[in-house]
């Protein structure tokens, strides 16, 4: 299996992980948004040819005052850069193989790379509450919310994890 990035030959029309939105993404989305607006970019797990799963990515920031008070005393005022993960699936009868895994470790090579390049303070994830604990087992803790507001449909949960993190984790391979 590699990861690379999603090209546009890549057959996209297929693929299903379980969750409609997540499935629409990519299926309608992720190509569009890659090669015509420059949204974000998506890597995609592959063997033979076939998208096992993907991980979409883009620049993003952080207001600092949704971390936590102990963090934000060594921060400055103003907002962090950061590398946001949007989408993470893997198709399903290929879940629990760890390619997810694979596909998020790819990702914290992506930080480092673009903080090596621009600065990055760590990484986002707004997390399916179902899904928050995969991230919450490699340290992500959840941001402090700032606006309230009714709340109509589950709210996914925003999680960070620092860039400090994502360089031991990658370092410990
Ligand atoms: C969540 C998802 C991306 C995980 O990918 P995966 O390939 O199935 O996961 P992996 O096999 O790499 O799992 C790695 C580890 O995380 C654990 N894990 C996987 N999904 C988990 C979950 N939802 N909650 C807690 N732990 C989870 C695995 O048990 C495994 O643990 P181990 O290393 O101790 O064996 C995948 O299940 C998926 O696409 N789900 C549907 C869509 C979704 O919820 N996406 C996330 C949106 S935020």
């Amino acid at each position: 299996m590699e990861v690379r990035r999603l090209r546009e030959e890549d057959d996209r029309s297929s693929f299903s992980c379980g969750d409609d939105d997540l499935d629409r993404f990519f299926r309608r989305y992720a190509g569009q948004n890659q090669f015509r607006s420059h949204f974000g970019v998506s890597y995609v797990a592959v063997e033979a040819d076939a998208v096992l799963g993907y991980a979409t990515i883009a620049p993003g920031h952080l207001e600092i005052d949704r971390l936590p008070a102990s963090s934000r005393k060594r921060l400055p005022g103003y907002p962090l850069p950061i590398l946001r993960l949007a989408r993470l699936a893997v198709a399903l009868p290929k879940q629990g193989r760890g390619i997810g895994m694979a596909l998020l470790r790819h990702v914290f090579a992506l930080a480092l790379q673009l903080d090596a390049d621009f600065g990055c303070g760590g990484l986002v994830v707004d997390a399916k509450a179902s899904a928050a604990p995969f991230y919450e087992r490699l340290g992500f803790f959840e941001l402090e919310v700032v606006e309230g507001g009714l709340q109509t449909r589950p709210q996914p949960k925003t999680l960070f994890l620092p860039l400090e993190e994502i360089r031991a984790a990658h370092k410990s391979r």
